[in-house]
């Protein structure tokens, strides 16, 4: 029997106890029979958690991209690999093989070996979602190079600081990007960036707008010159199991971003394995995941995991709204895309407007729909799957984080029975535990508590790059010995999770440990409600308070407010109890996020305690302006 994919629920609980039971045979026959390997470990697994010390596959030697590109020439070297869908639909897409693929990312590896470019060094990546972005992607992991892609949505000041962080020799970038009806000067960015990065030797540019950049003697070059003269074949480099693979940086509440560190064979097989399960991937599917490859879900779930299992994946440049609010279907029914991978934001803002957008297209192609990055509450999920799925598709809620490399938590599609709002079950080695405030294993059902995983997988981030001490305090040193997600979960009478948030998001009012995300669910169900964030404040009485931002569907805007914020107390009062009234609430034109769609609580936070400053790290703030006009009408 193969332990690569789960096909009935008796199966998934067969596999899940025998990875519980013995997780080093569990792993050991996935990596065995699914991958092509230099050299075999000599051990499954070596950890201490106290330390935060964790190894897979230990002395194993392979290479990613043979597994992603290679080895599937054989049998599928004519296939589809990538889609390409520019933002402008009225450009061509493309289709490139895995032939095609094979020559692009070799070609690159080459021209990166050319410029200087060694194993081990780091490689910055701030590129559009162009096909180039999974292609450098890939030429770095082929001559081992650790690639640390930026999202191309962040600010110089951001880009500086990971590129010193990282010390990086090279940056691959291009003369703009498409987005919207935006033209983005990413080329002017990483001129201002990195004046203030004398690491950096070179720039690769990729053309893309055919916009006028500034081109520095010594440093700047044009990528296509050199990938025209450079040959289309490489040997890649061999790499040990726990060489780096990829840096990718993630905000923590305070403090500067943290640098994920992720390691080569242990995230091939947890990228390969997990996308395998979750999205059901068969030959001739066409999968469609939303996210930016600046991000863990698209380096695991649009790059590696669809590429190590040989499937068709869709890069989309643009975004949802362009040219019109139909483009998400729009494309599902261009491309006939079988598995759609997005997160609630998207869902929220595209179900603001009329479902008519949707239902324009034929989306019957569709088999799997998933939803990552935040908790997908009740009213969202209920659109999805009517408007979305048909409610034939089955909604797959995953939960995970950069930390963790891959999903961790939910459904198996035509397996787990899905409910809303719950990721539902662990994955097969996944081992959760709810902890309470004592640091006590709470073991019953029907309870909440701090989430953590109490066995090392093997997609889990080894360090912070540079800053081990930081990675042992805050994963492991507040529950010792387990991962700490800083998340909180519910878990139900049959032992799904339903994540409820991140445990600093939880306020206690009149000592009532009130947890924010279910009081927004409650009041995203009021009609004229589009969006909501809670968040505490002081309270002479009762400790804290609940101070409430709202943004109203445009079917709201009229309303009188005094009746609004009556109403929706009532509601909290019906659906959740008196207790969780707000005591403020104020409506604003939008809430400040970040660029994968988060509300930014902190800032919240800080505005409804009446602190105008200080709000840490807002580089990665995708709408600045919007804080002004909330602190100026704050009550
Ligand atoms: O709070 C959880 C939330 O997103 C956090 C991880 O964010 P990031 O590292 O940016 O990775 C996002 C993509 C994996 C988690 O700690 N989160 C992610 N997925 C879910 C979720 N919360 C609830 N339900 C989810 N499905």
């Amino acid at each position: 029997m193969s332990y690569y994919q789960i096909k009935s629920l008796e199966q998934y609980f067969k596999h899940y106890n025998k990875s519980i039971r013995e997780p080093r045979k569990f792993w050991d026959k996935i990596a065995d029979e699914n991958f092509t390997w230099y050299q075999k470990w000599d051990k499954v697994v070596e950890f201490d958690m106290q330390e935060a010390e964790v190894k897979w596959f230990l002395n194993a030697k392979v290479n990613i991209t043979k597994n992603c590109i290679d080895r599937h020439l054989a049998k599928r070297g004519e296939k589809t690999a990538i889609i390409f869908e520019p933002n402008n639909p009225d450009e061509e897409a493309q289709h490139i093989t895995y032939n095609e693929l094979y020559e692009r990312v070799t070609k690159m590896a080459n021209v990166l070996r050319d410029q200087g470019v060694k194993k081990g060094d780091r490689v910055c990546i701030y590129l559009p979602m162009i096909p180039e972005l999974a292609i450098t992607v890939l030429a770095c992991a082929r001559i081992g190079a650790v690639h640390s892609v930026i999202f191309a949505g962040f600010s110089a000041s951001a880009v500086t600081s990971r590129v010193l962080d990282l010390q990086c020799k090279l940056v691959v970038t291009s003369d703009g990007g498409f987005r919207g009806n935006k033209t983005i000067d990413l080329k002017g960015i990483i001129d201002e960036a990195l004046e203030k990065c004398p690491c950096v030797e070179k720039t690769l540019v990729v053309k893309r707008t055919n916009s006028k950049v500034n081109m520095k003697e010594d440093r700047d070059y044009w990528l296509q010159p050199l990938l025209d003269s450079a040959p289309s074949n490489n040997v890649a480099e061999i790499m040990d199991a726990e060489d780096p693979l990829f840096i990718l940086y993630t905000s923590g509440s305070t403090g500067k971003p943290k640098g994920m560190m992720h390691t080569t064979a242990g995230y091939m097989v947890y990228s390969a394995y997990t996308f395998k399960n979750i999205f059901n991937y068969e030959e001739n599917d066409v999968y469609w995941c939303t996210a930016d490859i600046g991000w863990i879900t698209g380096h695991s779930y649009i790059v590696y995991g669809p590429l190590l299992n040989g499937a068709t994946t869709v890069i989309f440049e643009g975004v949802p709204s362009y040219p019109d609010f139909g483009r998400f279907w729009e494309i599902i029914d261009k491309h006939k895309v079988t598995q759609f991978y997005t997160a609630p934001t998207a869902i929220r803002s595209l179900a603001k407007e009329n479902w008519e957008w949707v239902d324009k297209y034929n989306l019957s192609s569709l088999k799997i729909i998933g939803s990552v990055g935040e908790p997908i509450n009740e009213e969202a999920w209920h659109w999805y799957n009517d408007h979305v799925g048909k409610k034939k598709s089955p909604i797959v809620d995953t939960w995970w984080q950069t930390e963790t490399g891959g999903i961790m938590i939910s459904p198996i599609p035509f397996v787990t029975p899905t409910k809303p709002t719950y990721a539902t079950l662990p994955l097969p080695g996944v081992q959760p535990v709810l902890m309470d405030e004592r640091r006590n294993e709470i073991e019953d059902n029907q309870v909440v508590g701090s989430l953590c995983i109490k066995f090392p997988w093997p997609g889990m981030a080894r360090t912070i790059w540079g800053d081990h001490q930081r990675f042992k305090e805050t994963y492991f040193t507040a529950f010792p010995g387990k991962y700490f997600t800083g998340d909180g979960a519910l878990r139900d009478e049959v032992g799904y999770y339903r994540i409820t948030g991140r445990v600093d998001d939880v306020v206690i009012v009149s000592g009532h440990n009130l947890g924010t995300a279910p009081i927004e669910d409650a009041i995203n169900e009021h009609p004229a409600v589009a969006e909501s964030a809670i968040v505490g404040f002081p309270h002479d009485v009762k400790g804290n308070a609940l101070y409430g931002f709202i943004t109203l569907k445009e079917s709201g805007e009229d309303r009188n407010r005094d009746n609004l914020r009556k109403e929706i107390n009532e509601h909290i009062s019906s659906h959740i109890g008196p207790i969780a009234k707000l005591d403020k609430i104020q409506f604003v034109s939008g809430l400040p996020k970040t660029r994968s769609g988060k509300i930014m609580r902190r800032i919240l936070r800080k505005i409804a305690e009446g602190e105008f400053t200080n709000f840490g790290d807002t580089t990665t703030l995708l709408n600045p302006e919007i804080v002004d006009e909330i602190k100026n009408e704050r009550i």
